[in-house]
């Protein structure tokens, strides 16, 4: 047996709002010693040392850790999870939160989710694979409509189309260069299912909903995000204990049977479908910018529930949970999510903090003015909480307008009823 350091230090990989936030969260834990982020961002500098990192090279990061000496690894994105950096830090014995590259294949491969699913009896929406967008061409040519049409591969939030017609469906296939999952269209209120395991120990976090389009009444391209609430108000007990049972708990038990089992975070896309709970898609960590909401709401020691995780001893920890709602709106840069345009000077943000709200950074720098400037597509999210969604609502929309950005905007129907 290892003995638990009383502080430990930590590397946080990623430089977005879900880094930001778990950034903050760690930092208020007083197991917490230095804490890193690479790259970090304007905002995490506020709360951890951001170092330049080559974060996707197994080997870069794991040379990194070692040197360093962290105690744990909290890796953010898919990137990493999916080259390997989890596998490269055990093999070099530090302690890391995040599935290893076999297990990370849940969200990197679209296809090899959905055969698990076949496989296991899990519901998810029918579908076949094709190798290359030139194989589906006759399949999605003659498909009932809509017909949807997926890259195999991890595509940043981009990958999918719902086709309203087949000419749209062709067009969608043209532009995915490698293997493609066509499937059958499912429909329904979606919802957002979190757990963490150690591989043995399984434990639930609250449910959220996200805002995928980037205008108001769900309209516009699809984001990475534009908002949260938290937990899902479609989301009941009971189907959430379907889902477990019917959907998450069997791909556990799959991966574990297959000798890769899961690690770290599994975030579960569901559609609530007439004929229950289905699966959409997984994610191998926390989604941004669910996190930030997620986040607000955890009472407990970010330290050590992800440490504990890390070390297969997560039995041993029942995290407390705010029976609060939290409601999280992204700020994003004009353009996003095709060009935005980054520069543009963002203040007030200590403003919108001294209503009660916390205001995470996703893409901000400082100028060499030393002004904070808008650097990527979404820039902020404010957190929320209260008593109920509505309550978070407006305490969300009322610290946004006190920030002064002209260079941005916002949804304004998050969490509305
Ligand atoms: P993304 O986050 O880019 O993977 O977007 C996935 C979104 O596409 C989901 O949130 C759904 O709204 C939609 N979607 C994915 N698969 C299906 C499906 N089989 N039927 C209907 N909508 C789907
Ligand atoms: N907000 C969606 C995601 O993180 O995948």
């Amino acid at each position: 047996m290892t003995a638990t350091p009383e502080i430990c230090d930590i590397l946080v990989l990623g430089g977005g709002g879900r880094e930001h936030a778990l950034c903050w969260k760690l930092r208020q834990s007083p197991r917490t010693g230095r804490l890193v982020c690479a790259p970090g961002n304007a905002g995490i500098a506020a709360v951890a040392e951001c170092v330049d990192l080559a974060i996707a090279d197994p080997a870069a990061v794991a040379a990194y850790a070692a040197e360093q000496g962290f105690g744990l690894v909290v890796v953010g994105p898919e990137g990493p999870l999916v080259a390997g950096v989890v596998d490269a830090l055990r093999a070099a014995g530090i302690a890391v939160f995040g599935p290893t590259a076999a297990a990370a294949q849940l969200e990197g491969s679209k296809g090899f989710t959905k055969d698990l699913c076949r496989k296991a009896g899990i519901p998810t929406a029918g579908y076949r694979r094709f190798a290359s967008g030139a194989d589906a061409h006759h399949y999605v040519a003659v498909h009932p409509l809509p017909v949807v049409i997926k890259a195999d591969g991890l595509a940043a939030g981009k990958g999918v189309t719902v086709a309203e017609s087949n000419e749209e469906g062709l067009a969608a296939l043209a532009d995915i260069p490698g293997a493609v999952v066509v499937e059958e269209c499912l429909s329904g209120p979606e919802a957002s299912l979190f757990v963490i395991t150690d591989g043995t120990t399984v434990q639930v976090w609250p449910s959220a909903q996200d805002y995928k389009r980037a205008f108001d009444d769900d309209s516009g391209p699809n984001t990475g995000g534009m908002g949260v609430i938290s937990p899902a108000p479609r989301l009941t007990e009971a189907l959430l204990q379907r889902a477990l049972a019917e959907i998450v708990m069997p791909t556990l038990a799959a991966m574990a049977a297959a000798g890769t089992p899961y690690t770290g975070v599994l975030y579960a896309g569901l559609m609530l479908t007439e004929q229950g709970p289905k699966l959409i898609e997984y994610n191998c960590r926390f989604g941004d910018p669910e996190a930030q909401a997620l986040l607000m709401r955890l009472e407990s020691d970010l330290t050590e529930l992800l440490l504990a995780c890390a070390q297969g001893r997560l039995a041993e920890i029942t995290p407390r949970w705010s029976g609060e709602s939290a409601v999280t709106i992204v700020y994003a840069a004009m353009g996003y999510p095709r060009t935005a345009i980054t520069g543009t000077v963002i203040d007030g943000i200590d403003d919108a903090e001294a209503l009660g709200v916390t205001v995470f950074h996703a893409g901000t720098a400082r100028a060499a003015s030393g002004k904070l400037v808008a650097a990527g597509g979404r820039v902020l999210a404010l957190s929320a909480l209260g008593h109920d969604i509505g309550e978070a609502r407006s305490l969300a929309y009322a610290a946004i307008r006190k920030i002064r950005w002209h260079g941005g905007f916002y949804r304004r129907d998050i969490g509305k009823a």
